[in-house]
């Protein structure tokens, strides 16, 4: 990029949703009007194909020569370009502030004096779910929904006592502990569970069944991320509720 600092920039992180039809009219306008965009992993390349030729795209999870760069590397950068005059788009998958480490990029920017502004974006935890037909509240079966980073070391014993909906993001490989976890808590081994693979993503794939169950099916389906784990009497209630509309 140039080494122009006569005119001030802006980084603005952009919510991408779970797909390119799912970002907001706001996060597709400031996308469009970028020079450099800072993009992750989970955000839907299509987003990119609409982009002006001259616009700088890096690819925050593999370049440069597949380096996964680290939280400082991009907030440096997210800096650097905005010092340079860019307007800079910093592009995340479903919301910024939604496990997305948006706010570590928003109180980097601000440190150094660069303006910052965020545009939600439709988080996995909500989509997800909306893909399988499984609303996160419905009245008399859930009032709450609780969203847990299955990465940050919880005690998940601890999300058993919580009455209402849990959804688990990044529990691939923390399925046992949270079966386990919510299991020995005192959660019914008949609670409904749900597995949304890559909501919205060539690999989608929406798979039910219960607590007790849910370890055994995870293997036999060979359960992948990225997805979604929904706990909770919502999974089946549009199921039953229509069942019990034929049957009458
Ligand atoms: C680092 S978190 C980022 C969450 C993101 N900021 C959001 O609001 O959706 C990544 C996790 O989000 C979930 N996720 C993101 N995109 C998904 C998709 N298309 N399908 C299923 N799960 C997804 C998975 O649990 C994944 O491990």
């Amino acid at each position: 990029m140039s080494n122009n600092i006569d005119r001030t920039g802006h980084v603005t992180l952009v919510g991408a949703g779970p797909s390119a039809d799912l970002i907001t009219v706001a996060g597709l306008r400031a996308l469009r009007a970028a020079d450099v965009v800072i993009t992750d992993r989970l955000v839907d390349q299509a987003l990119l194909q609409g982009l002006r030729d001259d616009v700088y795209v890096v690819e925050a999870g593999k370049a440069p020569a597949m380096h996964k760069q680290t939280q400082d590397e991009i907030n440096h950068l997210l800096v650097q370009y905005a010092r340079e005059g860019c307007n800079v788009v910093r592009l995340k998958g479903g919301d910024p502030f939604v496990f997305g480490r948006g706010g570590e990029e928003v109180l980097a920017c601000r440190a150094a004096g660069v303006e910052v502004t965020v545009i939600p974006g439709v988080s996995s935890a909500i989509a997800a779910p909306s893909l399988a037909d499984i609303p996160v509240t419905h009245r008399g079966v859930a009032a709450s929904f609780t969203v847990v980073s299955a990465q940050s070391r919880v005690d998940f014993e601890q999300f058993a006592h919580i009455d209402g909906t849990l959804v688990f993001l990044m529990g691939v490989s923390k399925l046992r502990d949270i079966v386990r976890g919510l299991a020995s808590g005192g959660r019914s081994l008949a609670t409904p569970v749900a597995f949304i693979e890559d909501a919205y993503g060539s690999g989608e794939r929406i798979t039910r069944t219960c607590l007790g169950d849910a370890a055994v099916v995870a293997t036999r389906i060979s359960l992948q991320s990225p997805a979604v784990i929904i706990v909770g009497d919502v999974v089946n209630v549009l199921r039953d509720v229509m069942a019990s509309v034929r049957a009458a």
